[in-house]
């Protein structure tokens, strides 16, 4: 866990530049840009570590973690219509998992991403012209379980890592991780 913080801390800040949710002046329209965006992203990412095998050894259940019901929770409330939100882009470059390694690597990112999300919450709320509507599922997508569901999920990964002790294996996790931060950014580049 410390090596796959380690090595993708740069594309983290990276990506957080990138996401300039918290900048002063955040308008409305940027912020619904970004959840589109989001949203984009993660229903083909999310389809992706579904199809993967494997998780069951590792008592890691990914159906509980998705995050795109909280995506088309926050669209809705801002009156995005079904057919709307259906019709939204979607990423066709998505980052290459081919293996339990990358996928539990791209999980990391998606999982982690819920700790800065308290904070972007408690932010937003503060502004006046998002503050009062309330529309932060995404951002409170475990609600206070935050905490607990991260350790789970940094435990399933740390026995993986442990049951894979090769050097290539831990590189492909570090690999899955570096590719979905870099995709993540470039798609919202555009
Ligand atoms: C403005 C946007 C963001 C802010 C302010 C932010 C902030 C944070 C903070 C405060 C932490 C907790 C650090 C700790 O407790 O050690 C964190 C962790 C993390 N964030 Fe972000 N984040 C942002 C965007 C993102 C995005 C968009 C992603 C990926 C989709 C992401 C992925 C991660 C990951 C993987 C970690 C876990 C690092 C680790 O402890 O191994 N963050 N972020």
């Amino acid at each position: 866990m410390n090596e796959l913080k380690r090595q993708t801390a740069p594309l983290h800040t990276a990506l957080e530049s990138r996401v300039d949710i918290l900048s002063e002046d955040l308008s409305l329209e940027r912020y619904k840009f970004i959840l589109q965006k989001f949203y984009g992203f993660y229903l083909p990412l999310e389809n992706q570590i579904a199809s993967q095998n494997g998780f069951e050894a590792l008592n890691l259940d990914p159906a509980p973690r998705w995050k795109l019901p909280h995506l088309v929770s926050d669209l809705e409330k801002l009156g995005f219509s079904a057919t709307e939100i259906e019709a939204l882009p979607v990423c066709p470059d998505l980052p290459e998992l081919n293996a339990l390694a990358q996928v539990l690597g791209s999980m990391y990112v998606l999982e982690g991403a819920t700790l800065g999300g308290q904070i972007i919450r408690r932010e937003l709320r503060k502004r006046p012209e998002l503050g009062r509507k309330g529309w932060f599922d995404f951002y409170n997508s475990y609600g206070d379980k935050v905490g607990t569901r991260w350790k789970e999920f940094c435990a399933a990964l740390n026995r993986y890592g442990q049951a894979h002790p090769a050097v290539e294996t831990h590189r492909a996790v570090v690999e899955g991780a570096a590719q979905t931060f870099k995709k993540l950014d470039g798609w919202l580049a555009v």
